[in-house]
């Protein structure tokens, strides 16, 4: 029997980060930080206050270091007790804390579908949450938690936001619309990687965080390759749509990709300004470039 509450979650951690090349030759793009937060703690973060407790992330050689940052480091921590650094003591301690870790490998880059099935041992037959740590979501409630409201055993939970047909080439694309006054739709049908002809004005893309059921895997299984020559997540989901088992939530918050330059520069511009320690700082120098004509 399933049980009916997920605590279990994936990270697909296990790409290249090519677009942020040269940071990320020897460093993880997942520890990329937002000011002193790495982006993949962020994700973190978020399953932990959307009551997730056991994390396996999908990791690919090379990026051992990722299993490093989860860790405790007790030598550092008492260097900190003993020097009186009791916020960064706090900071390094909060580290992953009441979440357990496990870590597995995708072997080759063959899509996200490919990685999210390589937890299909340790997820077992458990519904389970799926966070992709290059979609920085930044905003007062956490969006895993915001999929969960609308989850129910048997259906499977995609975030979506609104993006313009120009974009629509770069993400899973979903048909369905938001009655008045509510957040979550049944999904009818859902592409990766549409070419623009094929999409509405405005379109529903989904952003990096889901609820399924383990059945999922056995589709994955099965799946040939599809957009990009890789097994995608996309197209397990559209099987689940056939079924009328998708639903899409219109999460609140703001989503920031940071796989692109500029995403990345808005999220740590973003979150310094939602931090109490930084937000007035910050401020006040963005505001004396401006006055000083710099941009
Ligand atoms: C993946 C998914 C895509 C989703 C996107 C969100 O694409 O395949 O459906 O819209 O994440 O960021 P990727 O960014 O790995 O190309």
């Amino acid at each position: 029997m399933a049980d009916a509450r997920v605590h279990k979650g994936v990270i697909p951690a296990a790409g290249l980060g090519t677009r942020l090349l040269p940071a990320t030759k020897v460093v993880p793009k997942e520890l990329l930080p937002l000011i002193d937060v790495p982006v993949i703690q962020l994700a973190v973060d978020e399953a932990r206050a959307s009551g997730i407790d056991d994390l396996i992330v999908v990791t690919s050689r090379g990026k051992e270091i990722l299993a490093d940052h989860f860790d405790r480091q007790p030598e550092l921590e008492a260097h900190l007790r003993e020097r009186g650094k009791l916020e960064q003591l706090a900071a390094v301690g909060d580290v992953g804390a009441g979440v357990r870790f496990h870590y597995t490998r995708q072997p080759e880059p063959r899509g996200l579908g490919h990685a999210v099935l390589q937890a299909a041992a340790h997820v077992g037959h458990e519904p389970f949450a799926v966070l992709l740590p290059d979609d920085v979501m930044l905003g007062p409630r956490p969006v895993l938690a915001q999929l969960l409201d609308h989850w129910r055993p048997g259906f499977a939970v995609v975030a979506v936001m609104r993006v313009a047909r120009e974009e629509a080439g770069r993400y899973g694309i979903v048909a369905g619309d938001v009655a008045p006054g509510s957040r979550a739709f049944r999904v009818e049908h859902i592409v990766e990687k549409p070419a623009p002809a094929d999409v509405p004005p405005v379109a529903w893309a989904v952003m990096g965080r889901y609820v399924l059921d383990a059945d999922v895997f056995d589709i994955l299984e099965t799946l040939p390759p599809g957009a990009g020559g890789e097994i995608q997540l996309t197209d397990a989901l559209a099987e689940l749509a056939r079924a009328g088992r998708l639903v899409a939530v219109a999460y609140e918050g703001e989503r920031y990709d940071m796989g692109d330059k500029l995403g990345y520069v808005k999220a740590i511009i973003t979150h310094g300004l939602e931090r109490p320690d930084f937000r007035d700082r910050l401020a006040a120098y963005l505001r004396s470039l401006a006055d000083a004509g710099r941009f």
